[in-house]
């Protein structure tokens, strides 16, 4: 894993940008993987604001929340479309759809719309308690897309976003680790305090299903953008 500290998250907005950007010019990214939750906002401002052009790529997320449709404004389909899609539009962006209750039949599709548009590039972030997508601690590191259940922990964390911790769903569709490790290349990016254990872990511990985002160590092509207060706890 490659690391790069950066100031903040404006500066790691701009190192992820300059991947994308060069991904676009040399033709190498025809499928972009995209992550919702506070991380990546700062990267899709800078996308929003540039003239880069994606209606030859593919966009594919990592998660939705079982139960909430698109129309909600907490889902991460309505999240994509704020922050990127109705700005920047693709030539076709999936989500899972969390209005399909059919867990099995919808996980299948997604994983069968992921093998027919292979990763070239995945944008991650990480949960305080080391999760990668809704991968939560003890998921295996070969799983596939599949209904998971929320840990108390990300039900904590994303209560922020709801009037209460009840309303927050408790269960997600999530590409599975094994799913994400597919990816020609990751980048992983944390910031801030909150997320300066797990970013400890992950490079001063060893690889262990404890810590989902170690499962990284075993991919040949990860950047992790970290800014000052995610690495204070680095040695
Ligand atoms: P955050 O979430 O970007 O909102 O901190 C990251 C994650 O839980 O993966």
């Amino acid at each position: 894993m490659k690391k790069i500290i950066v100031k903040d998250n404006l500066e790691g907005a701009k190192v992820g940008f300059d991947i994308i950007q060069e991904g676009l010019q040399n033709n190498s990214l025809k499928v972009l993987g995209l992550a919702t939750g506070s991380t990546p906002e700062s990267l899709y401002k800078l996308i929003r604001e540039s003239d880069l052009d994606f209606s030859e790529v593919i966009s594919v997320n990592l998660d939705e929340y079982v139960g909430l449709d698109a129309t909600h404004d907490q889902s991460y389909q309505y999240f994509m479309k704020e922050n990127l899609f109705n700005v920047k539009p693709f030539k076709a962006s999936y989500l899972p759809n969390g209005a399909n209750l059919d867990a099995e039949a919808e996980c299948t599709a997604y994983e069968k719309i992921l093998s027919e548009n292979p990763i070239d590039l995945q944008i991650l972030g990480i949960g305080t308690n080391g999760h990668i997508g809704f991968n939560e601690p003890g998921s295996s590191f070969d799983s596939v897309t599949r209904k998971v259940e929320l840990t108390p922990e990300t039900i904590e964390a994303n209560s922020r976003f709801f009037e209460s911790k009840d309303d927050v769903p408790t269960h997600a569709y999530s590409m599975g680790i094994g799913t994400i490790l597919k990816s020609k290349k990751i980048i992983l990016f944390a910031y801030g305090e909150n997320k300066a254990e797990a970013i400890r872990r992950l490079f001063e511990e060893g690889v262990s299903e404890d810590l989902p985002a170690s499962a990284l160590k075993n991919h040949p092509d990860v950047t992790v953008i970290i800014d000052e207060a995610a690495a204070s706890k680095l040695s």
